[in-house]
Formats: structure tokens, sequence, C-alpha cells
């Protein structure tokens, strides 16, 4: 057992950037999911973070830069490649390419995923830290990533140097996640931008399951992911019968449940589905049935999540 961390709790990012250019663990906000970073360059803090969250030590970390300039340096971009990434990004979208900079922590790849996250806390964080900043999501491996900065406290209060307080995560999951590295290029994991849009700027790009190589899936897409202790039960139509030991989802609400939330259009349910998870987990719910979303271009990315959380 290591001893328990003194984490300080703060709304400055400056002082967050500081701690993690002193080789600190920090959990800050972003638009997509809440993140748990540590300096690039500092492997025994990168290190730390599998432990901190029992993650797999095959599964690379996301690194998060504060602008364009930064990709050049650190990685080798395809001159075809930087209109689309002046198009999406700041945003929520990874790009996967050859790493540049050997001193990068990889995992032992010879890629690194790069993300700017618009989010203006985590952009300030990371201007000051001066540093790349490699980040999973800030949950337990296996567990709904956190969009509230009370469910990170609640879960990594002792175990992180600080916590950077932000509002609510204004996308709700993670960032779609395109491998650049690979001819044709591939779309790994779906996120807040969709692969249509993708398509128009990326004409080659494949999904990953056309695909279907071992080399080009992403070590993330073996693992379980996003699933709270409760049953998730995705449903083309919410119960008509009622369960007070269930929870649901969805945009239109039959009859009352153990805990409920009404949602208008996909875009509300990306932002509030893991805090819906972690609240029903809570409080003890066994259940909790998901209408399937609506038909338009966030589909795909929240059927993701319903069906790996519904894995058993
Ligand atoms: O929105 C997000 O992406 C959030 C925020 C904090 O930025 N981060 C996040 O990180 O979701 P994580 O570690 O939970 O997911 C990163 C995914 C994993 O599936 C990982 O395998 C993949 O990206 N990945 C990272 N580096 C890779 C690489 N070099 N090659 C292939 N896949 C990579
Ligand atoms: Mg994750």
């Amino acid at each position: 057992m290591t001893e328990p961390l003194e984490t300080l709790i703060t709304t400055d990012p400056a002082l967050a950037g500081n701690i993690l250019a002193n080789a600190g663990i920090v959990i800050f906000p972003t638009e997509t999911v809440f993140g748990i970073g540590a300096s690039a360059y500092n492997e025994e803090a990168c290190r730390k973070i599998y432990t901190i969250k029992n993650r797999p030590k095959d599964n690379p970390f996301i690194l998060h830069i504060s602008n364009l300039d930064r990709i050049k340096e650190l990685a080798i971009l395809k001159p075809e490649h930087q209109e689309l990434i002046s198009v999406f990004s700041p945003g929520p979208i990874t790009y996967i390419l050859p790493k540049k900079d050997e001193k990068l922590f990889s995992s032992g790849l010879p890629t690194i995923g790069l993300r700017i996250p618009s989010n203006p806390l985590a952009q300030k964080m990371l201007e000051h830290s001066n540093l790349p900043i490699a980040a999973p999501s800030a949950n337990l491996s296996g567990k709904p990533s956190i969009t509230r900065w009370e469910d990170a406290r609640e879960v990594f209060k002792g175990k992180v140097n600080a916590i950077l307080i932000g509002e609510q995560s204004e996308i709700g999951m993670e960032s779609t996640v395109i491998n650049l590295s690979t001819s044709p290029p591939v779309l790994l994991r779906p996120g807040g931008i969709s692969f249509e849009e993708l398509k128009f700027y990326l004409p080659d790009l494949k999904l990953g399951a056309e695909i279907n190589t071992e080399l080009i899936l992403s070590p993330g897409l073996k693992y379980k992911h996003y699933s709270p202790e409760c049953v998730v039960i995705a449903v083309p139509k919410l119960p008509q019968i009622e369960e007070l030991n269930a929870g649901q989802i969805g945009f239109e609400l039959n009859v009352k449940m153990g805990l409920n939330l009404k949602i208008n259009n996909n875009q509300e349910y990306m932002k509030n589905l893991y805090s819906f998870f972690i609240d029903c987990e809570k409080k003890g719910l066994e259940k909790i049935y998901c209408e399937l979303p609506k038909n338009d271009n966030l589909k795909e990315t929240i059927m993701n999540r319903l069906e790996k959380a519904s894995e058993v």
C-alpha cells in the first residue's frame, strides 16, 4: 500500500500546470471527460498513473498539447493532414501519428496519440506546464469516465497531487481517435466528431471494423470499458412497468423508476450518460435502462458506449 497523498483541490490552472511541471499527477477538466495527467517526459510519473487507475500496462495514453505548432515538434505529420487538423483542433479528437521526439512516453509504441483540448482551463494549464501531458481518462480502468470534478474527488482524493475544478464536461464522452500513421487512415474510436464529418476532409478514412488487422487496432479496444456496477440494458422503448431498483435515461419516460433522466437530443444524451451511470451506481440500483439514441451523426458514438457498457 502506498501512503495517501495530500490532494490539492484548486480552481487555478496555472498552479495545476506548475504541479505537472514538478512531476505531479493532476486531474483536470476537458470538454470530453476529465483526464488524469503527468508530464509525458516523466516516465516514473506516467507509470504511477497505470497503478492509480489499475490500467493494463500495454494501453497507451493520449498526449495533450496546447497548440498546433507542438504537433510538428513531437510527431511526424503528413502535409495532406494539416488542413484536417486545423479544422478539428482544438477539440474532441485525437490523432495517432509516428513519434518524432524519442523521449516521449508512449508505452513502447512507435506512435503517439495527440490531442489539443478546447476547454479553456485545460488550455491554460497546458500552457503553464509548457509540456505535453500524458493523460488517460480519469476513471478506474473499466469504469465509466468521469465528467464532474466531484466524482473525480470521490475516487482519487489521496491518490493524486491535485484536482483542477471545472464545469461538467460539455461533450461528456471521450474524443474521436483516428490513426493517421496508417494508409488508409482508420477511425479507432468514435467520439465527439463523427465519421461523416471526418470523411469530408479524409475521404479514404476507414472504420476500424472494416480493416480488422491486429496491427492497426488500438490497444484500448480489447479491454472492457465504461461499465457501472449496475446492469446496463439498451432498449428501443423504455419500460411501461415501474421498477424501483432500476434507473432510466431516454427521450420518453413512461413510468417512474428509482432514478429518471429525460433528455431531448443526442447531444444531451452524450453529455449526461456517464454521470447518470455514476448516480445510479451510488444509489445502489441494479439496472439501468437506456433508450436507443436518435438517428443522427452522434448515434454511432452513443451506441458504441452503450454496447461496451452492457457487455458482461
Ligand atoms: O477525450 C479523451 O480522449 C480523454 C481526455 C482526457 O482527453 N482521454 C481518454 O484517454 O479517453 P483513454 O486513455 O481513456 O483513451 C485513449 C485511447 C485508448 O483506447 C488507447 O488505446 C488509444 O487511445 N491510444 C492512445 N495512444 C495510442 C497509440 N499510439 N496507438 C493506438 N491507440 C492509442
Ligand atoms: Mg479511458
